[in-house]
C-alpha cells in the first residue's frame, strides 16, 4: 500500500453562518467585498459548525478515505482544539504517531465568518502550528513513498532540511506552497529543484514564473518541476507531466457554500490517484470531483470523496506536450 505523509498546520475551524449580518457589502472606495460588523453591536448567528482544518490534516483525511496508508506530521497545544483535531484523525484512520505538541502555544484556532455566497472570512489563530520547533520534523523511521507538504508558515529553513532528508530517502514529493512561501522567490526556487509534484493556483503560480494563460505558466513550470498543476477555482485546470498536457473544466456546477479546503482537496486528490500509478488524466477528474465535492459542504473535510463514490466523466481534453 502507498504511504503518504503530510506535513503542516493543524487548526480548529469554528464556522459562523445562515446571518443577516455576515452579508457581503460593497464600499464605494474599493472593487471588494466586506462583512460589516458595527463595533460595539451584538450580532446573531443561526448556524455554527465545529470542523478541523489546517492543510495537511485536510489532505491525510482524503489519502486515508481513498484507502491508502495515510500519516500526519504535525505540531498542536495541550487544548480541546488538539484534542477536536487528534480525535477527527483518528476516527478517519489516519496515523497520528508523528505529532507533536507545544508547551508554550495552543493550537491553531479559525473562527470563519461565512458570507451566503460561499465566500468566508478568516480570524485565524495560527499558534502552534507556526510556532514549532524543527526537531520535530525529522523523517527518521518512516516509511513513506511520498510527502505532501503545504504551508510551514514561510519557515524555509525546516522546508529545506525536510526536503534535503525525504531526497536521501528516497521519498518524492508533492508541495503546495502557501503564501509565507511564495513571498520568498528566492528560498524558493531551489526547494522546487527536489519538488516531483507542484499543485498552485493561477496567482501562486505568477508569483513563480512569468506567464497569463494556464497553459503558459504550466509550460513554464515543467522547466522546474516534473509535474505541474495550475487550478483556476470555478474556471478549471490544466496540469503536465512533461509527456501530455491536460486542459480539465469544471466537474460539477454545484451551488457553493462553502470554499473552505478547495485547493486541498484538489491537491490530495490528485496525489491520490497519481502516487497509486494512475494517470495525468484519471488524477485531474479526481482531483476536480473531489474539490467541487468539497466546496458543497460547509468545513474542509465533510465532501472529502470515499473511495467508493463512482466519478463522471468532466469537460477534459488532452493533447502531446
Ligand atoms: N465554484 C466552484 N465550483 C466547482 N468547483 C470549484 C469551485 N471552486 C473551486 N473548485 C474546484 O476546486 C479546485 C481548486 O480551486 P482553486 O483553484 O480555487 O484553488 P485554491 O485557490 O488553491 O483554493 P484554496 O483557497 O482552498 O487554497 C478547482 O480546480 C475546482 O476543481
Ligand atoms: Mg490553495
Amino acid at each position: 500500500m502507498v504511504k503518504i505523509l503530510s506535513i503542516g498546520a493543524a487548526v480548529q475551524d469554528v464556522f459562523l453562518s445562515h446571518s443577516s449580518e455576515l452579508k457581503p457589502v460593497s464600499d464605494k472606495t474599493a472593487d471588494e467585498l466586506f462583512l460589516k460588523i458595527e463595533l460595539g453591536s451584538k450580532n446573531d448567528v443561526n448556524n455554527i459548525d465545529f470542523s478541523t482544518g489546517g492543510g495537511a490534516t485536510n489532505a491525510s483525511v482524503t489519502f486515508a478515505r481513498q484507502g491508502l496508508d495515510a500519516e500526519f506530521m504535525g505540531t498542536i497545544g495541550h487544548d480541546p482544539a488538539g484534542a477536536a483535531v487528534l480525535a477527527d484523525l483518528d476516527k478517519e484512520g489516519v496515523d497520528t504517531n508523528r505529532i507533536s505538541y507545544s508547551d508554550k502555544h495552543n493550537t491553531g484556532y479559525s473562527v470563519v465568518l461565512l458570507a451566503s455566497n460561499g465566500e468566508r472570512s478568516f480570524l485565524t489563530y495560527r499558534g502552534a502550528s507556526t510556532h514549532y520547533d524543527i526537531k520535530n520534523f525529522d523523517l527518521t523511521g518512516t516509511n513513506a513513498d511520498w510527502l505532501y507538504l503545504s504551508s510551514m508558515a514561510g519557515d524555509m529553513e525546516t522546508l529545506d532540511r525536510i526536503f534535503h532528508q525525504a531526497k536521501q530517502m528516497n521519498i518524492k514529493i508533492f508541495f503546495n506552497p502557501g503564501k509565507d512561501e511564495l513571498r520568498k522567490p528566492e528560498l524558493l526556487r531551489p526547494l522546487l529543484d527536489e519538488v516531483n509534484v507542484l499543485s498552485v493556483n493561477r496567482e501562486e503560480a505568477q508569483q513563480i514564473v512569468n506567464g497569463e494563460d494556464l497553459e503558459e505558466l504550466v509550460r513554464r513550470l515543467t522547466n522546474i518541476v516534473p509535474v505541474a498543476i495550475v487550478s483556476d477555482g470555478p474556471n478549471g485546470v490544466m496540469a503536465s507531466d512533461g509527456k501530455t498536457i491536460v486542459r480539465a473544466g469544471m466537474y460539477e456546477d454545484v451551488p457553493v457554500i462553502d470554499r473552505t479546503g478547495a485547493g486541498d482537496a484538489f491537491g490530495s486528490g490528485f496525489l491520490s490517484y497519481w502516487a497509486n500509478g494512475r494517470d495525468l488524466k484519471d488524477s485531474i477528474v479526481f482531483a476536480s470531483a473531489n474539490s467541487t465535492s468539497v466546496v458543497t459542504k460547509i468545513g474542509a473535510k465533510s465532501g472529502i470523496l470515499s473511495k467508493d463514490t463512482v466519478l463522471h466523466a468532466m469537460p477534459l481534453s488532452e493533447k502531446p506536450f
